[in-house]
């Protein structure tokens, strides 16, 4: 019993060495993106209040209604919950600091961490994964700052995958066009609830926009004869869409409008956009968002919009495969006692560390293993030079591609460039 292994939960990963560097240098490469944009770091807590997620990703969500990590309470007045996304923390944060206070709108923020959904492991859907994002503010958001968003997403996904990818968009309209199509939904879609899915019957009462993305096939032919959105949207609406239609296409963004997007999750109004990579569409998504414009004040704060988008890191790494190459830095200098005496040994590690206080990098094999097996792992670890540390402890530098070895003092390596 005691003895038994511990394996990792299922729907996690361990990122060891190469994969660890592909997130990093992706995560990099986006962020660079962002800072592009002018956009400001921001880091928020993994778990949070649960009614934080409960008032924002919603109640009608299958995040909210399945798919939390909830944490034991251990006593506490309160109960929290692992983040499933980053929006809503990011919302709270803005409140909680006061950074709506700000005059330099709109507020440009990029984030990235590890986010948790209790979901069916399966491809592209880990229970921890990590995602990537953007969210901005304004007191109204123009179509300008709303486009950059969507540009940003497209860029920074193309940057990983190197290819063309699909940008697809649907404009909810503002709180008037969204009620009054919420009506006529119910309207529709109540004739035909008995013959639907348990959960449209739930979305009927909870989100009615939620119906429009059922996957159920018999829920999709009744979908096709829905209401459609474009007929309820304002005039003021409709401009605000086509600028920034209008913008992406003049920027070359092919983008695809589909009036059946609706997202996943409740907050969402305005715009709502989906990244998709067509040679990979196991993954569905690789990245999605839009514009939340009633979401802040919901959560107590004031009346600002806010736009934004998440990719799905993972997703788009195992969407990228061999697309995206990533730099591997090798040791400058694997450091090696050429016999088996304390003294050579303890040169070797001295010289190494002062390698090391001089900026190089420097390692040193295991002492124990001799000199054969020594060099196959400094060909192994992609090593370009070794420097042996020999018997009488004179110094040389033995070029490993060349196989050729010169003398050298210490002085001397210690003075010299790489
Ligand atoms: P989301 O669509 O729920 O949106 O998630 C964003 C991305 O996370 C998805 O497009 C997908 O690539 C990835 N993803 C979702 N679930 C999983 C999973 N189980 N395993 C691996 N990857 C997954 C949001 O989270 C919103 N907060 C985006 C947003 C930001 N909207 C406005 N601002």
């Amino acid at each position: 019993m005691g003895n038994q292994s511990i394996n990792k939960p299922r729907g996690t990963l361990d990122l060891i060495g190469k994969n660890y560097w592909r997130y990093k240098q992706a995560i990099d490469i986006l962020t660079e993106n962002a800072l592009n944009y002018g956009c400001t770091p921001i880091q928020v807590p993994v778990f949070e209040e649960s009614g934080l997620f409960l008032r924002s990703v919603g109640k009608s969500s299958d995040i909210v209604r399945k798919q939390t990590f909830d944490l034991a309470n251990k006593g506490s007045a309160k109960d929290y919950t692992l983040r499933p996304e980053f929006t809503a923390g990011i919302v709270r944060a803005v409140i909680e600091n006061k950074l709506y206070a700000s005059p330099d709108l709109p507020l440009r923020f990029v984030y990235s961490g590890t986010v948790y959904r209790y979901e069916r492991p399966g491809t592209g859907r880990l229970r921890e994964f990590r995602q990537f994002g953007v969210e901005f503010f304004d007191t109204k958001l123009d179509f300008s700052s709303q486009a950059e968003v969507l540009m940003m997403a497209y860029t920074g996904a193309k940057k990983i995958l190197n290819r063309e990818l699909l940008l697809t968009l649907n404009y909810l309209g503002g709180n008037q066009a969204r009620a009054n199509y919420k009506t006529a939904l119910i309207d529709y879609f109540s004739k035909f609830i008995d013959h639907m899915c348990d959960d449209c019957k739930d979305r009927l009462k909870l989100n009615p926009l939620r119906i429009l993305d059922c996957k159920v096939p018999e829920d999709q032919q009744l979908v096709k004869g829905a209401p459609k959105i474009e007929n309820f949207l304002s005039d003021e609406d409709k401009a605000e869409f086509d600028s920034i239609k209008r913008v992406l296409q003049d920027s070359n963004i092919p983008i695809k409008v589909d009036d059946r997007l609706v997202r996943g999750l409740d907050y969402y109004t305005g715009t709502v956009f989906e990244i998709e990579d067509p040679q990979s569409p196991e993954f569905g998504a690789v990245g999605g968002g839009g514009k939340y414009a009633g979401l802040m004040e919901q959560l107590g704060g004031p009346n600002m919009e806010g736009i934004g988008f998440s990719y799905g890191v993972d997703r788009l790494l195992g969407a990228a495969k061999d697309a995206f190459q990533i730099h591997v830095a090798t040791p400058d200098f694997f450091v090696m006692p050429m016999a088996k005496k304390r003294e050579c040994q303890e040169k070797a590690f001295l010289l190494a560390s002062k390698l090391r206080s001089l900026g190089y990098s420097a390692v040193t094999p295991t002492f124990s293993k001799g000199v054969g097996g020594a060099f196959k792992m400094a060909d192994r670890l992609g090593c370009l030079k070794a420097l042996l540390v020999n018997e009488d402890l004179s110094l040389e530098v033995k070029d490993l591609v060349q196989r050729s070895q010169t003398k050298i003092t210490e002085e001397e390596l210690l003075k010299r460039g790489k």
